[in-house]
């Protein structure tokens, strides 16, 4: 059951507005917020609905900070202005793989609101953590909710895909597969190795994803942000060809927590679009330039600093980071 369509409203004309659009941004910052449905395969509380401003809308996600589930490492209630902040740097390398995405008030508190990608599910309605405000333990039981949405389709194998692939978790919802684990050594022609992994059959599997430039790209985001969760989920891809990444809340972290399965490019050199993206975000987050003012208010400014020597490190290595530290560098399951 299409929840858009039971509360009378008409479905939000998604195709008019393209997910990073300035004008997405605008609209998802100054209109009204309606709450249309939970996203219960969800770590935080994740509701999806659509934000009206004198007659246009556009589909969302709202997380409201409310509904965020602590964790040990990041300090509470902070992870929607980290989400923010991840599109700030998203846009400022005008690569536009990340949603539009606020922080605004809505109906359980403040939360981020960012731009849904895709046609928005059938679901549930709004649940236990949207009626009392989306706390910490509903988060939990969000997570646990069983046999309900998962909007991005964690897609299974499908037929076609690299040489010996044994199955396929596929990232996205545009039916494209970016992931791979395949039965052997050889990612195959149009693929890159991630890793060996451990699927319970007798030897272990390479893990691999498509060599695809809006991954390399995305990659690089990655490193700059230190994201500390890329799995396959979080990529979704429409049919015009878009590829957009969601989920950005574990990021930012001074320490080093690069934790993806984007290493395909691992030392390798960076491309000079990314070296002169690098260039322009190096320049955006100085000190007194307005993106740096703008993430001050949304990471802390020991986090600003980090963020600027990731992007020098980065540019004067002129390679893709390689793996370091004892984190597990791997999200596992990859989707
Ligand atoms: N912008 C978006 N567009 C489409 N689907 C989304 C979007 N944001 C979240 N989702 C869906 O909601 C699910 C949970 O969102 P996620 O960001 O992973 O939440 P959490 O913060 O709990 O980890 C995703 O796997 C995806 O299915
Ligand atoms: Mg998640």
């Amino acid at each position: 059951m299409n929840q858009a369509a039971d509360c009378g409203h008409p479905p939000p004309d998604a195709a008019a507005l393209a997910p990073a659009a300035e004008e997405t941004r605008a609209l998802l910052e100054s209109g009204t917020l309606l709450v249309l449905g939970q996203i219960r395969q969800a770590s935080n509380a994740v509701l999806f609905g659509e934000v009206e401003h004198e007659g246009r809308r556009v589909p969302c996600v709202y997380k409201p900070v409310a509904g965020e589930r602590p964790l040990w490492d990041f300090p509470d209630g902070t992870l929607a202005q980290r989400e923010v902040a991840a599109y700030e740097i998203s846009r400022a390398t005008g690569w536009d793989l990340i949603p539009a995405t606020v922080l605004r008030e809505g109906p359980y508190g403040e939360g981020m609101c960012q731009a849904w990608v895709g046609p928005l599910p059938d679901s549930e309605p709004a649940g236990a953590a949207a009626e009392d405000g989306g706390d910490a333990d509903d988060a939990g039981d969000a997570e646990a909710g069983a046999g309900t949405v998962d909007a991005a389709g964690t897609g299974r194998p499908d037929a076609s895909g690299p040489a010996g692939e044994t199955s396929g978790p596929d990232g996205g919802h545009g039916g494209e597969e970016l992931l791979a684990i395949v039965d052997g050594e050889e990612p195959g022609e149009g693929w890159k190795p991630v890793g060996y992994v451990e699927t319970g059959s007798a030897r272990p599997a390479l893990l691999v994803h498509a060599d695809d430039d809006r991954l390399r790209r995305l990659a690089v985001i990655d490193a700059v942000i230190n994201n500390g969760d890329r799995k396959g989920g979080h990529l979704l891809t429409l049919p015009t060809g878009a590829l957009y990444a969601i989920d950005h809340g574990v990021s930012f972290h001074v320490d080093d927590k690069l934790r993806t399965l984007l290493w395909g490019w691992a030392g390798e050199e960076l491309t000079s679009e990314a070296t002169a993206a690098l260039r322009a975000l190096a320049t955006a987050v100085a000190e007194s330039a307005p993106l740096a003012g703008r993430l001050s208010e949304l990471i802390t400014a020991a986090e600003v600093e980090a963020l600027r020597k990731r992007i020098d490190g980065l540019i004067s290595s002129g390679r893709h980071p390689l793996p370091g530290g004892d984190w597990p560098a791997i999200p596992w399951p990859p989707v």
